[in-house]
């Protein structure tokens, strides 16, 4: 989605901004632009397309000086891509330059109403009405002026304002769309996400909805929408630079891929005491648990996935039941949760619309919440009951895959968990998963160092039009994960199906030289899914299988094999993942997609 940064200081804003904006890019957008104060007056530049075009306009920030300004990256919602209706937006008379994330839902009658008393409007944006409605009310005082604003806009923003009346002052203000204040020496920022100002500053403040920031050079306020100042913790972030770098590789993803096995030991290890699972931060005792009539599970896109793994994970070892949703769709459904009800809500970002919007639905319907988050003080972090993070650090990759498998530890941890708690999992049970937990780094490192295997792979197939991702049980869920990634990044059309289903319309779409990638770890249905393979090969499909390292005879069916080493069940879909991850990496690679930034995709959906 969108991004934003903002800047008042000593310094040349620009070249600042421009940096701070590279930084987001990996949030997806279609045309950028800056907005300084310069010399009386607020010069703006916008552009179409990629951030090095309007750096090349501004001439790296040299044409455009001013130690104030706002600068932002545009994901399109209201109006096409287009130079007038990137950000910043301006109103009438040049006053306001405004950057927003987020969608003003109630746009349209403000904007006839400010029409109607002669003002005009130059672009299609939502956010134009929000330029244009500051200098409406504007008296002499942003602040006044912002909170006039606020009392009438309805949606989700994260606003950015500077004022040509004031050089020194910068007005940040959020509502269900993230923003970061970052205080410097002299100097203060706003941005979307940290990465944006991790150069420039490790302390920022999390802006709660509708809290107002007012930053000056040496100083920054917050205001309630009383106007009564707010008093706020200073949060040092201790992420190390290099985590939101390439590091040599190619693509953020590669890098991600291969830091895996880091991210599950920092995930695992701080929560295993002597061999006990010890989750500080859930609240949830044995009564609690005990009282539970029902999970519900609420995610979007891979956390979703995650949310599938997890419900035959809990369901075989807690044994209570779990129905997991689509966040857009629990929001919407008159869902049956209430006290009975432990909502369960997976999110990287924390930020998802939807997923943050479910999350208070469950709240208002009276469920106990428990997140599994990866930005620490997010707002789904911040507003669950209890959360467990999942310190994978930093994910800049659009498709995600190491704060994916960090979910899946902390699926883990917990099954593990509560089952010890419900008396579900005997000590001998216990002992075995918590062993297995301790090795999934090592297992994840081994698989990763014969990366190349999958990489031939993906050289047979990187042509293909269509795939077919099956399986069974865990294995059904991780097809839906495979072919998720494959398509997001590669552009390869692609479905995943329960392998039992096929014939029951599917299978009439396999016809030769189609790829079907078999997923086949579970013992238990390891032959159930050799019958499945059968069935599409004789329709001409041709087999990639993935399987444990002792099912050697999938070789009489499958073409071709990916093998992963042994481990209990439940955990293998954290095995599983790993090859098809690689697999989609290889494939959007040789293809000559943009990985990292694939077409139309955020990375942090933050609009509904
Ligand atoms: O930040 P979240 O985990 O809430 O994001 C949810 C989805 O948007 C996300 O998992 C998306 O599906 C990934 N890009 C897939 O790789």
């Amino acid at each position: 989605m969108c991004g934003i940064v903002g800047y008042i200081g000593e310094e040349q804003a620009a070249p600042i901004l421009l940096k701070g904006l590279e930084k987001l890019e990996y949030r997806g957008y279609d045309s950028a632009g800056v907005a300084l104060y310069n010399g009386g007056h607020l010069q703006v530049a916008k552009a179409k397309g990629r951030l090095k075009v309007l750096s090349e306009l501004i001439e790296g920030g040299q044409k455009t000086p001013g130690t104030l300004g706002i600068g932002h990256t545009r994901w399109a919602t209201h109006g096409a891509p287009s130079d007038i209706n990137s950000h910043p937006q301006v109103s009438d008379s040049g006053k306001f330059a405004v950057v927003h994330n987020g969608i003003i839902e109630n746009y349209l009658p403000l904007k006839e109403h400010l029409i109607r008393r002669g003002v005009n409007f130059v672009s299609e944006t939502d956010t134009e009405v929000v330029a244009q409605l500051l200098e409406y009310y504007y008296k002499g005082d942003v602040l006044d002026a912002v909170i006039q604003v606020l009392r009438h806009v309805e949606g989700s923003y994260a606003l950015g304002v500077i004022c040509q009346d004031y050089p020194d002052q910068l007005v940040a203000v959020r509502k269900d769309s993230p923003l970061i204040v970052g205080v410097g020496s002299g100097e203060n920022y706003i941005a979307s996400d940290v990465p944006a100002i991790l150069e420039r500053t490790r302390d920022i403040y999390r802006l709660n909805d509708q809290e107002i920031a007012v930053l000056c050079r040496g100083s920054v306020s917050f205001y309630n929408m009383d106007k009564e100042p707010v008093q706020k913790e200073l949060c040092h972030v201790d992420w190390d630079v290099s985590a939101a770098e390439k590091g040599g590789y190619e693509h953020f993803m590669a890098k991600e891929i291969m830091e895996q096995p880091k991210v599950l030991r920092d995930t695992i290890s701080p929560r295993l005491h002597n061999g006990r699972v010890v989750l500080d931060s859930v609240s949830l005792t044995r009564e609690d648990l005990e009282k539970l009539r029902s999970i519900y599970i609420v995610a979007c896109g891979s956390a979703y996935h995650v949310g599938v793994i997890a419900k035959y994970v809990l369901e075989k070892v807690v044994r209570i039941p779990v129905e997991v949703d689509i966040a857009s769709e629990f929001r919407y459904m008159d869902p049956m949760v209430d006290e009975g009800t432990l909502v369960l809500v997976i999110s990287q970002s924390g930020e998802t619309a939807d997923t943050l919007a479910a999350l208070r639905e469950a709240k208002r319907r009276g469920a106990r919440t428990l997140s599994i988050v990866n930005v620490v003080g997010s707002s789904i972090a911040n507003e669950s009951d209890d959360v467990l993070y999942t310190w994978a650090g930093p994910e800049i990759a659009v498709a995600t895959t190491k704060a994916y498998s960090a979910q899946l530890a902390v699926i883990y941890l917990l099954t593990i968990y509560m089952g010890d708690l419900l008396g579900t999992v005997g000590q001998e049970q216990y002992a075995a998963y918590v062993k297995d937990l301790m090795r999934l780094p090592d297992l994840v490192e081994e698989i990763l160092q014969h990366k190349e295997n999958v990489q031939y792979l993906a050289s047979l197939f990187f042509n293909v039009k269509d795939v077919f991702f099956i399986g069974r049980n865990l294995d059904y869920a991780m097809s839906l994960e495979g072919s998720l990634k494959l398509k997001e990044i590669s552009y390869i059309h692609s479905d995943a199906y329960a392998a039992g289903e096929l014939k029951h319309g599917t299978i009439s779409l396999v016809e030769d030289g189609t790829l079907v990638v078999a997923l086949a770890t579970q013992k238990a249905l390891f032959e159930k899914m050799m019958s499945n393979v059968k069935e599409v090969k004789a329709r001409g499909a041709v087999v990639l299988g993935l399987t444990t390292e002792g099912n050697k005879s999938i070789e009489q069916t499958a073409d071709h094999v990916m093998y992963v080493p042994e481990i209990c069940d439940i955990m293998l879909p954290s095995l599983a993942v790993v090859p098809l991850q690689l697999f989609a990496y290889y494939v959007s690679s040789m293809k000559g997609c943009d990985i990292d930034k694939p077409r139309n995709l955020a990375k942090s959906v933050t609009v509904e």
